[in-house]
């Protein structure tokens, strides 16, 4: 019998009709800490976290693989399906004849035989290759958007995962998806915090039955952008006030929005402090202070590619994501 975790995450049902835990931890510094990294995640399943975001360009899958095995070895959980996995298709896999084996690579990286959601993470396609980034802006192909997602269709129908979504999509890549998509993305993971609070994104992802994870919830920690959530000042008044970390405020406002979130800390403090959100809630006139605060999109293509070079085959608004 597995041991109990000290916090229960609330699942939300995808339209696959699969439960997904709505709180992840990201993974997406683990391997620049390998000796840390299974530490961090036995911690997190300790804690509570059963949702673990990973991606093949993130080189995180093998660490959260082992994890999950020793955690599955201490008693902390009593199989595979305890957990639910999220992988993304990179972007120099992110053409049809690519996609089968990428995901074979992610499965054998991470020593399972299925995984729970596989994304393709960006709306962009660069020539097959080993993982690069940032991206060189020649290498930048035409995405053939109706061809990979019929591979996604096709690993969702062999087993290989339980759903099949995308990430960093906007509203208008999602309208061309939903043309011929035979299976519907159960997911779509975006920036989503707030500094960027993708109302219009949300209200077209509900009304469609995408599930929105947010990923950067607490504004992202990176060289290319400013912090403007765990820095801001109108947050820091309203968590004071309310005795709760700028943080909780944030992760409770994305919570109250109906979406999941995956949120990063690799210190355990933190991972314990990211759960304590659930049985509060924000007030209508502090929701109004937050619906005030400035916008600015931290993560945006730029950031992807070189700084060098050119697009020479596709036209920047072609793989824009910010939302218009
Ligand atoms: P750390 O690992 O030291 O906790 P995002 O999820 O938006 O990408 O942000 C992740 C960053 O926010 C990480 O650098 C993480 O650092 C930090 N972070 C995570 N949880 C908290 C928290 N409760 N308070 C302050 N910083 C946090």
């Amino acid at each position: 019998m597995a041991s109990e975790p000290s916090t229960k995450i609330p699942l939300k049902t995808l339209s696959s009709g699969h439960n997904m835990p709505i709180v992840a931890v990201g993974t997406s510094g683990l391997s620049f800490d390998p000796d840390n990294a299974k530490g961090v995640i036995i911690e997190a399943i300790k804690i509570g976290y059963r949702h673990f975001d990973t991606a093949c360009s993130y080189g995180s899958e093998g660490a959260l693989g082992e994890a999950i095995a020793e955690a599955l070895q201490l008693g902390l959980i009593e199989s595979r399906a305890d957990v639910f996995i999220t992988s993304k298709l990179w972007c120099t896999d992110n053409h049809p004849e690519h996609v089968l084996s990428a995901i074979k690579t992610s499965l054998s990286n991470l020593k399972m035989d299925y995984l729970d959601l596989y994304l393709i993470h960006w709306p962009i396609s660069t020539i097959p290759g080993p993982v690069t980034f940032p991206l060189k802006r020649e290498e930048v192909m035409p995405l053939d958007l109706k061809g990979v997602w019929k591979a996604m269709e096709q690993c969702q129908n062999l087993g290989l995962t339980r759903s099949i979504g995308v990430s960093n999509f906007t509203t208008k890549k999602l309208e061309e998806l939903i043309q011929f998509a035979k299976i519907p993305p159960a997911v779509n993971q975006v920036e989503m915090n707030l500094a960027w609070q993708q109302q219009k994104l949300k209200e077209y992802c509900t009304k469609k039955g995408i599930t929105i994870t947010a990923h950067s919830p607490l504004g992202g920690q990176n060289r290319f952008y400013p912090n403007l959530v765990l820095t801001s000042d109108v947050l820091k008044e309203i968590a004071d006030a309310k005795g709760k970390s700028i943080a909780q405020i944030s992760l409770r406002w994305i919570l109250e929005q109906g979406v999941g979130i995956v949120v990063k800390s690799f210190n355990k403090e933190r991972l314990k402090q990211n759960l304590e959100i659930f049985n509060w809630e924000l007030t209508e006139a502090e929701r109004a202070k937050i619906r005030s605060i400035q916008q600015r999109k931290g993560v945006t293509t730029e950031i992807m590619l070189a700084s060098e070079g050119s697009l020479t085959s596709v036209d920047f608004a072609d793989i824009d994501i910010v939302e218009t």
